[in-house]
């Protein structure tokens, strides 16, 4: 994207965290934003937010894991802005647990939201786009899109499944008007953990609480400071954005040692 200014935003997952900076930041860069997400109170904040930047928004509940509700909703933001430049697949949640103890509900939950979330964003949002001069899709996976982390199988399997579907995604269109990224965000300090569903597990020995607490303490980047990088990435058209400088930290590891650094963050974070 070379500019955001009277550019259309769709941002799912918009109610908090990286989702809502994303829309208060693009906000000030001149761009419409249509945000969503299941929660409305959440959405209301943070149209309140856009609209203190003199920002244009409008908003729709919506789940991501309902294709047809996505598919409702790339209609109504055209509908409504006469026009969409740009789907930012954020929406995101997390369970904790061990893959010998997580339920297939929770399994599948996860993927509904993490991976078919994105997938519905992007097939919805795709012939809105292709009728544009420029298109930008920008899908957002984790460092755990390439390195994992005991008793988060789910999490970490949809995010290198959101890698791997949108690199494909890039090949096929890198010849088209529409540009692919993928973000792989480290720790950022939202309500990711606080909304995770978490579960002791004998592999799992953390209260909820205490999980929290570790979170915030690594969690060294801002959900502002986040959306601003991934903001720069995609003026840039960068494919891959890193966003913070643990991700780079763990990107030389596993790339230095892409066998030995799976055992050493099992030990790191306490499960050997
Ligand atoms: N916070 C981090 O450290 C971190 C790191 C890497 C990647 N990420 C990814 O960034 C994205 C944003 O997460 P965040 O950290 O801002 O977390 P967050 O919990 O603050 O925000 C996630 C938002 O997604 C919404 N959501 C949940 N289920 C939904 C559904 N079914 N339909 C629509 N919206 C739904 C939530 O209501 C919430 O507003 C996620 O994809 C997450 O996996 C976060």
């Amino acid at each position: 994207m070379k500019k955001f200014n009277n550019k259309v935003a769709a941002i799912t997952g918009a109610a908090s965290g990286i989702g809502r900076m994303l829309a208060v930041n693009l906000a000030v860069k001149g761009c419409e934003v249509a945000i969503s997400d299941i929660d409305a109170r959440g959405l209301e904040k943070t149209a309140e937010m856009v609209e203190k930047q003199k920002g244009k928004v409008s908003i729709h509940e919506v789940d991501v894991a309902q294709r047809d509700q996505v598919e409702k909703y790339a209609a109504n933001v055209v509908k409504q802005h006469g026009r969409v430049d740009m789907i930012i697949n954020n929406a995101g949640v997390a369970v904790a647990q061990s893959v010998d103890d997580v339920s297939y509900e929770d399994f599948e939950w996860l993927f509904g939201i993490n991976f078919w979330g994105v997938v519905y964003g992007v097939k919805a949002f795709l012939p809105y786009l292709q009728k544009q001069p420029e298109g930008h899709i920008v899908n957002i996976s984790s460092v755990n899109g390439f390195i994992t982390w005991p008793n988060h199988a789910p999490y970490c399997a949809s995010k290198f499944a959101v890698k791997g579907f949108t690199e494909t995604l890039w090949q096929e269109l890198r010849n088209t008007n529409i540009r692919v990224s993928c973000v792989q965000p480290g720790g950022i300090k939202t309500n990711i953990a606080r909304n995770t569903r978490f579960y002791k597990s004998p592999g799992n020995q953390m209260t909820h609480e205490q999980s929290i607490d570790a979170f915030d303490k690594m969690a060294g980047t801002s959900a502002d400071k986040a959306a601003g990088i991934i903001i720069s990435g995609m003026l840039k058209n960068k494919r891959r954005i890193l966003v913070g400088p643990d991700a780079y930290v763990l990107d030389g590891l596993t790339r230095l040692f892409p066998v030995k650094f799976v055992g050493w963050f099992a030990a790191m974070v306490g499960r050997e």
